[in-house]
């Protein structure tokens, strides 16, 4: 740690806190062992083997949930069969659709009903709440991808690389950088201090960014990436994999526009600050950053199939074909604009494509004709 030891009152604590048993058990950890990185209390939050959010089986883009999800409409599960479907087009053949972090369920069936190449399905998920939750819904749940053998496949991951846990950092005089940890202030309440870096592999992932961070500023970065691409690349061959999210190059995300980081957490429909607010009750996310997840799959050998946002690809992959004729065609058409919006999901999230060597670039990059 830094000397002298100081607690960061970057917190606005004027809410009260919700004292939950996740809690509880993280401050009896930090009583015994020491101060954590935030990436280990992130992770603990999100999935804890009892009381993690995601653990918990959260209801994910219902109306009481945590947040708004594209996942949850229909429209989108078609759109993004049609993209699926146009990969596998290029593949040829029978495919393995993979999907990453399947949430609730929902949109994998959905998917999976508007799939029109011959495929088999199948869902990744890190949450055992939500691997039963998906299960139940008649999908085909995988914990890990150990077992599967490489072959012809698509991986798609709507909103998953957010919830990767990340380590924050802090920018000091002098282009020094620190860690922000999480510890206990003298009331034994939860609170960040700032410390050596936890890993040289942070201060490397600024220098190969070019990053420089302002006094102050802080920076979360996911070391996460590298462990995630490395499982796909090897059994994604030939394929491509997609990740809808919200994030932006790394000189962006990295600048002072965003001096406090880009880390918030959802509670009960709300965003809210702190990140002890209710802890295994609220959601965490961070933006993504799209450079360090191109250096990675690159540095593996993947290519980039392409980048555009989620509102060029839903519409060049055919989604308006969602609306057709039928008598509901107003709410259907109004749900493809809340997707395809310039102010709305549609320019929230990118879409970020990636292939093996020799096949043409991703889905939805250009109309189909
Ligand atoms: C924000 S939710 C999105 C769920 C769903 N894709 C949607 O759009 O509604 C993130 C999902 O990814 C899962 N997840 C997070 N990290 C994961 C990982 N490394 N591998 C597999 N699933 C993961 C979570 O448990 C959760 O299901």
């Amino acid at each position: 740690m830094l000397a002298p030891f100081f607690c960061l009152f970057l917190l606005n604590r004027t809410v009260e806190r919700i004292p939950t048993e996740l809690a509880r058990i993280i401050k009896d950890k930090i009583r015994s062992e020491g101060p954590m990185t935030f990436r280990n209390f992130m992770s603990s939050a999100l999935f804890h083997e009892t009381h993690g959010f995601y653990t918990q089986a959260p209801a994910i883009g219902s109306s009481v949930g945590p947040f708004d999800t594209s996942a949850k409409f229909t429209s989108f599960a078609f759109g993004v069969a049609q993209a699926i479907t146009q990969a596998a087009n290029c593949l040829g053949g029978s495919i393995r659709v993979l999907e990453i972090g399947g949430g609730t369920g929902q949109l994998g069936m959905g998917i999976i009903s508007f799939l029109s190449v011959p495929h088999e399905y199948m869902v990744l998920e890190t949450s055992p709440g939500l691997r039963a939750q998906q299960a139940k819904g008649g999908l085909n749940v995988l914990e890990t991808l150990k077992g599967l053998e490489p072959t012809s496949t698509v991986v798609f991951a709507n909103e998953v690389l957010d919830a990767l846990p990340v380590h924050r950092v802090m920018g000091l005089a002098n282009d020094q950088v620190c860690e922000l940890f999480v510890d206990l202030d003298e009331d034994g309440e939860l609170c960040e201090q700032l410390g050596d870096l936890s890993t040289p592999k942070l201060r490397q992932r600024l220098q190969d960014e070019h990053i420089h961070l302002g006094r102050g500023q802080i920076a979360e970065l996911c070391l996460e990436i590298s462990s995630f691409f490395q499982e796909l690349e090897r059994i994604v061959k030939p394929g491509y994999i997609i990740f809808v999210d919200y994030g932006d190059k790394a000189s962006n995300i990295y600048s002072y526009r965003h001096r406090n980081g880009t880390l918030r957490s959802y509670y009960q429909q709300q965003q809210i600050h702190d990140p002890f607010f209710a802890i295994g009750q609220q959601d965490m996310t961070a933006d993504v950053d799209f450079t360090a997840v191109i250096s990675v799959a690159v540095s593996l050998g993947l290519e980039v199939a392409g980048w555009t946002t989620q509102r060029e690809w839903l519409t060049n992959v055919g989604i308006q074909n969602y609306v057709g004729t039928g008598k509901d065609v107003g709410a259907r058409q109004q749900e493809v604009n809340l997707l395809t919006g310039e102010a709305s999901l549609g320019s929230a999230f990118d879409v970020l494509m990636f292939k093996t060597h020799g096949l043409p670039d991703g889905p939805g990059l250009h109309p189909v004709t």
